[in-house]
């Protein structure tokens, strides 16, 4: 019921863009994504390239520093990291003063925005090795705090980090291992878990990466920008698809109905049912990713004995959407989150712990991202216009 245009006008501003769905807010050397043709790279290197050679370590490395690292460089990251796992005693303390059934994201995003109290020499925007000092400390510890929030919210008694072990092996380690029992790695469940955070690593300008950026373009620390970013992600709309694609498969398994049927209903915009998992704001195409997290799911599915009827179901959806009028015209592929729920709960992770195994995996590009902004001439603190419709002046009245 407005004027567009003459709001515009009256304000002085030149587009009015809700969801940013076509302002580009900063130019960016990290991420490269080409929705139409289903590419991702970054730093110039194709996703399926470093899905298949690297490691997380290493991509972690590539997206913070923008370039591969030599052997030396990547042991010396993989060694300063390793260094710093151990939190705060006192920060242990927070754990205890959560709710037992907690969800873990907002204890997660507590206790990485507490990390601004306890590391107070490395708060400095401006000073490279305090920044450097904060990108290795939030590298270590938030994994650490991820595991603490899952074993919290299990009542199982926090263990100590083992320092002989990588990040990815030592995550599994804190999330799964008891005290009392030496814990075994599962190579399978390590090279899976590593190539999910690879892929799951940075992806431009999304919701939570644009919290983060902003947040920092006030000067905030990393912590706090960070701190944010997890905030954002922990919405449904954003980090929370693989939950919900779970729900989904499960429905469908319950209700005793044939995939086709819930097509059927999908088609139909019956109750607003989504086919979830598939279509992208970005992607008009199979998102790259998909590919490669499909192959991992039949892998582990097959070697761990994960609900194989879910998978099915999941299958079966797939293989008819991509032959359905009603996806091919509308361009709706699987997005990463189709087949990732899958793998996380037969990894042994409560549906509860998805959002946060995404936030570990995107930390490295958050923090890519925030370094970029601060050392970038064009940063100018994020202050979005608006167009204003409310009342216009009027009296205060005479009582
Ligand atoms: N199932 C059925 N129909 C769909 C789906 C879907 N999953 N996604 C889009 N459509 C239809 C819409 O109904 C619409 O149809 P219409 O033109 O007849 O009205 C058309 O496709 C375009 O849909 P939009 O909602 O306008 O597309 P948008 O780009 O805004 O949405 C989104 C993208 C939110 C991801 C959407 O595809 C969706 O809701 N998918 C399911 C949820 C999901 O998987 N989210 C995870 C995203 S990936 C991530 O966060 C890592």
């Amino acid at each position: 019921g407005y004027d567009v245009s003459k709001l515009l006008k009256q304000t002085g501003a030149v587009t009015f863009d809700p969801g940013f769905m076509n302002t580009a807010a900063t130019t960016s050397a990290i991420t490269y994504i080409d929705g139409d043709a289903g590419v991702l790279r970054y730093r110039g290197y194709p996703i399926e390239q470093l899905a298949e050679h690297s490691s997380f370590l290493e991509v972690s490395y590539l997206l913070i520093y923008g370039e591969l690292p030599t052997p030396t460089e990547l042991e010396t990251f993989d060694h300063k990291i390793r260094r710093h796992t151990l939190l705060h005693e006192e920060l242990k303390g927070f754990f205890g003063g959560f709710p037992r059934d907690a969800h873990p994201m907002p204890v997660l995003s507590s206790a990485v925005s507490a990390l601004s109290t306890f590391y107070q020499d490395s708060l400095d925007p401006f000073d490279d090795e305090q920044v450097e000092l904060s990108t290795i400390r939030l590298m270590a510890k938030m994994p650490v705090i991820a595991a603490y929030a899952h074993k919290k919210s299990i009542g199982q008694a926090l263990l100590y980090p083992d320092n002989s072990m990588n990040l990815v092996e030592n995550y599994l380690r804190l999330s799964f291992g008891l005290a009392a029992e030496p814990y075994e790695l599962d190579p399978t469940v390590v090279k899976a878990l590593d190539l999910l955070l690879i892929l799951h690593a940075d992806h431009e300008q999304n919701c939570s990466t644009s919290t983060v950026r902003l947040v920092g373009s006030s000067n905030a620390n990393m912590f706090a920008s960070v701190s944010a970013g997890i905030n954002a992600l922990f919405g449904p709309l954003h980090g929370g698809a693989n939950e919900a694609v779970l729900n989904m498969l499960r429905q469908i398994q319950a209700s005793g109905q044939a995939p086709e049927q819930f097509m059927e209903k999908v088609k139909n915009k019956e109750e607003g049912v989504r086919l979830m998992g598939f279509g992208h704001r970005v992607y008009k195409n199979y998102d790259p990713r998909a590919r490669l997290v499909k192959a991992t799911a039949h892998e582990i599915l097959g070697k761990l004995g994960g609900n194989d009827e879910l998978l099915d179901i999941a299958m079966r959806l797939e293989e008819k959407a991509l032959a359905d009028d009603y996806f091919i015209e509308r361009k709706l592929y699987p997005n990463v989150d189709f087949y990732t729920g899958l793998i996380y709960k037969a990894m042994g992770f409560p549906e509860k712990m998805f959002t946060v195994l995404f936030a570990i995996g995107r930390l490295p590009g958050w923090i890519a991202q925030w370094r970029e902004m601060i050392k970038d001439p064009q940063t100018k603190i994020g202050r979005p216009r608006q167009l204003y419709t409310g009342a216009q002046e009027r009296q205060y009245p005479a009582r």
